[in-house]
């Protein structure tokens, strides 16, 4: 199995959500498995269908959505493998198999730990045993799909000898994947490598199978142990956008594809990664997470391209090699200017979304080509971030049970800072509440809090300019969280950048309002607070 094509298996969708408060609602996790496939990788992992009925619903509409139809904009013809992962139970890998079945390619991903310390502490299980229900679960995934993968979990902290037994008999009961997780981050890379070199020598049936590499980022180190693992003969590598997961997260797949395509003399390895696509898919996932994109962040940070010292700028302008040895264009870190005004038309509008992997259509199309007109009105030029930005919050997944329809702040030195709302309520009134906060951010949110009566704690709050220049699109992201509940996320954009902190939050207590199960009694019906149109203050 040893050719120089290298699988890329994202797992933002399983591992990536793990990292606290990155959890996505089933619309997200859609859209995001479309980028996904749209970016060209080999297979998704879409979640865990046994951790909820939501979980398992999201799995199986990636299935039916994204593994089915061949993607438009794809390199590979044909729809991404959708995969689902199980614990080595028979009901875990039925709920894999119900989640993944209705995927044209669907695989089982089935794990189990194999290290002393998890079987002895965690597992409270004998060698013996471990083996023995790894077989099994095997063979029953197996029995459901073609294409089963295996992980014995801290494979980087487990004794070679036993994974070898352990992965023979695995390959023996069916497996066509052997993933090999340091799961705790802990390996050097020249110890990866040399356990993956150890796995395909000594494990029988190895070289008829694909060797995975899993790799957590606890010391740094996540991205240089994957590339030693595929450089000992591994040919499929499991990586999450942004390298999002749990604790210090995984193997950021932008990283190791650029690493592969950009060392690809040395490496002689190639992905089918589109790579124009990496910084689009980074902000998608950056947007759906909430969890921002240090400016640092090597290939898709702000300032991956940027060139601050004199001695750089110099270099860069006699020739661009002397300080890039990427370029910008590749990683699709370029700001193309819409050559569209506010005269322009909604087709042009429409096909460029396309283009960027946002295809609105009806009615989320007409809001967001009124959103452009407006935006076209305020700002000289329009690039594509700004358009990505404006798309996205007009195609929220989230249920608008609030909506903005007008605030006023009035803040600054000379007085408390003072926020006027105006929202629509889920009972189809308008509702209207001024308060006072510590800043106008703080005012606002109190209006709001007062109007939906469904208290959410603020647990972060992030703010980003989408473009250079003083005109340009703030976009805000919150996270916020009812009583103990899963945290819920929003994400606004504005020219004005308390609107756009109004919308994210929003955003985000409708999220929570929908995961705790829709509206409080209290708006159900038109509230005696609440404000007819037609009669309100101008
Ligand atoms: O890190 C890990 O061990 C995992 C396995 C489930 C593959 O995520
Ligand atoms: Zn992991």
């Amino acid at each position: 199995m040893n050719t120089d094509y290298v699988r890329i298996f994202d797992t933002s969708l399983r591992d990536g959500e793990q990292a606290p408060g990155a959890s996505m609602t089933s619309a997200e996790k859609l859209e995001v498995a479309r980028a996904l496939a749209r970016l060209g990788v080999d297979v998704i992992e879409a979640g865990f269908p046994a951790a909820s009925p939501d979980d398992l619903a999201a799995v199986k509409t990636i299935a039916a959505e994204v593994g089915q139809a061949p993607v438009s904009g794809r390199p590979q013809a044909d729809p991404p493998v959708i995969c689902g992962l199980a614990r080595c139970t028979r009901g875990d890998i039925e709920a894999a198999w119900e989640g993944v079945r209705g995927a044209r390619h669907p695989r089982i991903h089935t794990f189990l730990a194999t290290s002393d310390i998890h079987m002895k502490h965690k597992l409270r299980m004998e060698r013996p045993q471990v083996l023995a229900r790894a077989v099994e679960g095997v063979a029953l995934a197996r029995s459901l799909c073609a294409d089963v993968e295996f992980s014995p979990e801290d494979a980087g902290r487990s004794d070679p000898a036993f994974l070898y037994e352990i992965l023979a008999a695995v390959i023996k009961a069916g497996a066509t994947t052997l993933n090999i997780p340091d799961t705790v981050g802990y390996t050097l890379p020249d110890e990866f490598s040399a356990l993956i070199a150890g796995i395909i020598a000594n494990t029988p049936g190895a070289k008829d199978v694909v060797i995975s590499v899993h790799c957590h980022n606890d010391l740094g180190l996540a991205v240089a142990n994957s590339l030693a693992g595929i450089r000992a003969g591994a040919r499929q590598a499991e990586c999450t956008i942004n390298g999002i997961g749990e604790r210090a997260g995984n193997a950021s797949l932008e990283e190791l594809v650029m690493a592969i395509r950009t060392r690809g003399e040395k490496l002689g390895l190639r992905t089918g990664i589109d790579t124009r696509q990496l910084c689009r898919v980074s902000k998608l996932i950056s947007r759906s997470t909430s969890y921002p994109i240090p400016p640092n962040k090597a290939i898709v940070g702000a300032n991956a391209f940027a060139h601050e010292s004199g001695i750089h700028q110099d270099g860069m302008i006699k020739n661009a090699l002397t300080y890039e040895i990427m370029r910008p264009e590749d990683v699709g870190a370029t700001q193309t200017t819409l050559v569209l005004g506010k005269h322009s038309g909604r087709n042009a509008f429409s096909k460029r979304l396309t283009e960027l992997g946002f295809p609105l259509e009806g009615e989320v199309l007409a809001r967001a080509f009124a959103a452009f007109k407006r935006l076209a009105d305020r700002k000289k030029s329009v690039h594509d971030a700004d358009l990505i930005a404006l798309a996205s919050d007009e195609r929220s997944p989230v249920p608008e049970l609030w909506t903005l329809e007008d605030l006023q702040v009035s803040c600054g030195t000379m007085g408390l800072a003072t926020a006027s709302v105006r929202l629509h309520g889920p009972d189809g009134a308008s509702h209207v509440h001024a308060a006072i906060g510590a800043g106008p951010v703080d005012a606002v949110y109190k209006a709001i809090d007062a109007l939906a009566r469904f208290p959410v704690s603020l647990l972060e709050f992030n703010i980003n300019a989408v473009t250079e220049g003083i005109d340009a699109l703030g976009e805000v992201s919150v996270r916020v969280r009812h009583d103990d509940e899963r945290s819920s996320h929003g994400h606004g954009a504005d020219t004005d950048i308390i609107v756009a902190s109004a919308k994210a939050y929003l955003a985000g207590l409708n999220q929570a309002l929908a995961r705790h199960g829709g509206i409080p009694s209290q708006h159900a019906q038109k509230s005696a607070a609440s404000v007819d149109p037609a009669k309100a203050p101008a």
